[in-house]
This record gives C-alpha cells, structure tokens and sequence, in this order.
C-alpha cells in the first residue's frame, strides 16, 4: 500500500492507495471515532460497494444515504435529503460521513459534512479516477446553484482519503479517459519525469494495469498534496491546477453540460492552452505535440465539437471563476513539467487559438 500526506498543520491527513482496500476493514474503523457513521453513496455505486463497506461497521449505528446519479442532481435539494437522514437518525456532533463514489457524491457529502452541526468529519472514499487524483483531495467541497455550478460550498478537509484502485474495474471506458485527462495534468504543469513516465505506461493505465493505476494515482496525489499545502485556499499556486479548465468549461458550459465529459473538456482544453502558449512563443512545438498526442493515447478527444461558436466560447470564459478584478486568468503550460497562471497574454493569439480549433 501506498501513503501519502497532505500536511496542513491540525487538519493533516492520510491518503492511502491500493488494489481492495475496501476489503480492509481496520483500515476504514481506524479513522471514525465515534460510533455513528452516515455512508453517502450513489443509485449506480451502493450496489457494487455499499455492502462491503458497510459490513466493516457491524455494532455501530449505520445510515445510508444514496443519491439519484449525476450531476444534476447535485443541489441544494439533494444536500438535504443528506441532512434529513442526520437528524431522523439523530445523529450527534461526533458522527462521520463517509463519501462512497465519485466527485459528485464526495464533494456533496464534503459540504454536508462541513455544514452538519457546524462541521463533522468525513472520509472519502473515491472510486472514478477523477475522484482519486483530484477532488477527494484538497478539500474542495460544494454544490451547484442554478446560476453557476459548484457556486455554494466550502473548504473542509477529510480526515482521510482511502483510494481503492480495484473499484477502477468497474468504470465506464469514457469515465475512466476523463480521469486520465487530470492524471496528465499533473505532469504537464509540475512533473516531467512523471509525464515520461505516462507516455511510456499509458497502454498500462488504459488496460487498467493495477501496478500502474497506484503508480499514478499517488504521484497524483503527491503534486496535489502539495499544492494545496502551500496554498488551501486557492490564493496563489494551486490555480496551476486548473490547467485546460477555464477553456474547458467554456466548451462544457456552450455544449449544455451535454455529450462532453469534464474531463474530456479539460482535454480539449488542455490543447488549446498549449496551442496559445506556443503561439506566444512559450511552449515549444515538440512539446505541444508531446502533450496532445499523450492526450490521444489516453482516448480522450482533442478536438472541440465543431457546433460550437467562437464568440460564445469566448465569452463564456470571460465569466469563469478564475476571472480577477476583471481580468481573464489563463494557465499556460511553459515546458513539460512548469505552467504558469497569467493575466498577461495576447488576446489576438486567444483568438487564433480558437478560431484555428474551430475551423481545423
Ligand atoms: P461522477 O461522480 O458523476 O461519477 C461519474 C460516473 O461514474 C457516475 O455515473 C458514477 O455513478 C459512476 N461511478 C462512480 N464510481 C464508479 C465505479 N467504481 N464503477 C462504476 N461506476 C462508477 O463524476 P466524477 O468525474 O467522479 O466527478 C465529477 C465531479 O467532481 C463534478 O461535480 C466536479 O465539479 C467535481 N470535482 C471536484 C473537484 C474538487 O476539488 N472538489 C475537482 C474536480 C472535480
Ligand atoms: N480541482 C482543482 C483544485 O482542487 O484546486
């Protein structure tokens, strides 16, 4: 098994990665301290895991709660029926949630957890990729409002992330891609041996390779840990982290949420950072290439729907979250291995950038 740490003073906490740690039971006991446990899954995850976890449990006070599956389902009405089972439950302030399933389920059982009398703990347990690489790790916790997706949350910190790399076998073959999108991340904005390290084992990862999958899961990990303990509160560097975002949900808000993973528009996105980055002459043609074509080899699509429209995509990302004091933040991969976070491009090269995918 694999450890890591996000060291974050009080709030530090484990991340552990390995084929069935589901099975271990000391495992997930060792982290809940009081004898009441809400486990908070999905209508599509609970019958493939819930049983396993929940039997670890046997003599405490156990309630469930599974969601309808997807994400527009996850809403303030859907938090509620969260509290609701709380409180019939009678639940105390010495209860944990436990988060079973992807970033959907983990970051509505993170924002309950931080809400339920004032702030419970919780534990997550992510099984889509995406989930295990990036959002049960760092706290980011929230839910959409109608007006703006992931608009109303919280910064709360698990006490624990358990990564089970077997409850991979039962992804979908799109779901797994997306994950893989924020895997090369990782590499591209902070790890270039690691980036190596993917363009060599990515027919490993995609066969779903065990040895692999923990393999980058925790050097994952280990670049968000430490992003995020440098900066928790998004202040300064772990914006690194949206790298292919601000382009991405520009794709994912013009497409209706519909037909495009996230994922799959962080990969499109990714390519047009890098597009716009070589453009300005940041960012080599050889390592342009280097980054789509790992892209391609993890199946995940590069290119952005032709439907779309230039000018809308181009407003929409004037209204994306990372926009400060007015101004457009990009991140922009510099080298494999480096990006940077700048208000300070070329809106005209933007505007090639995106009239070159368009009209490809
Ligand atoms: P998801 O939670 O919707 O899961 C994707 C699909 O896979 C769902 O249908 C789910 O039921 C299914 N699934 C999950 N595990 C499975 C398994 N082991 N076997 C079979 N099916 C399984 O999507 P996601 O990609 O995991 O997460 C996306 C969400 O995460 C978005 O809401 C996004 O805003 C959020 N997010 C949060 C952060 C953060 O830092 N908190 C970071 C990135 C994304
Ligand atoms: N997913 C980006 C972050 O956690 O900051």
């Amino acid at each position: 098994m694999r450890e890591l740490r996000v060291e974050l003073g009080t709030r530090s906490y484990p991340i552990y990665i390995a084929a069935d740690l589901l099975q271990q039971a000391e495992l997930l006991r060792r982290h809940v301290r009081g004898r009441q446990l809400l486990i908070v899954s999905n209508q599509t995850v609970a019958p493939l895991y819930l049983s396993t976890v929940q039997a670890h449990f046997d003599g405490c006070a156990v309630s469930t709660v599974c969601l309808p599956d997807g994400e527009k389902y996850k809403d303030l009405e859907h938090l509620n029926t969260i509290f609701d089972r709380l409180l019939i439950d009678k639940h105390n302030r010495s209860t944990t949630l436990i988060a079973l399933g992807g970033g959907v389920v983990g970051d509505m059982t993170g924002f309950a957890a931080a809400c339920y009398q004032r702030g419970v703990d919780f534990i997550q347990l992510p099984t889509t990729l995406l989930a295990q690489v990036d959002s049960s790790v760092g706290g980011k916790t929230a839910v959409n409002h109608k007006l703006g997706k992931n608009m109303v949350g919280a910064f709360y910190q698990p006490r624990c992330v358990i990564v089970d790399t077997a409850t991979l076998t039962t992804l979908p073959a799109r779901e797994f891609a997306a994950g893989l999108a924020e895997v090369i991340k990782y590499g591209v904005i902070a790890d270039l041996e690691f980036f190596a390290w993917l363009e060599a084992n990515m027919a490993a990862l995609v066969a779903r390779d065990q040895a692999a999958l923990v393999h980058a899961i925790h050097r994952s990990c280990a670049t968000k840990a430490a992003i995020v303990a440098e900066d928790e509160r998004e202040q300064g560097c772990r914006a690194v982290l949206n790298l292919g975002h601000t382009f991405g949900h520009a794709i994912e808000t013009c497409m209706a949420y519909q037909g495009v993973l996230h994922g799959e528009a962080v990969a499109m996105g990714t390519v047009l950072a890098a597009d716009l980055a070589h453009r300005m002459g940041l960012l080599s043609t050889v390592d342009q290439h280097r980054i789509t074509a790992l892209l391609v080899a993890a199946e995940l699509p590069v290119a952005v729907p032709r439907q779309l429209d230039l000018e809308q995509i181009r407003d929409t990302m004037q209204v994306d979250k990372k926009v400060l004091n007015g101004r457009l933040r990009l991140v922009l991969p510099v080298a494999l291995g480096r990006a940077i976070v700048t208000e300070d491009f070329d809106a005209q090269l933007l505007q090639e950038t995106l009239a070159a995918a368009l009209h490809a």
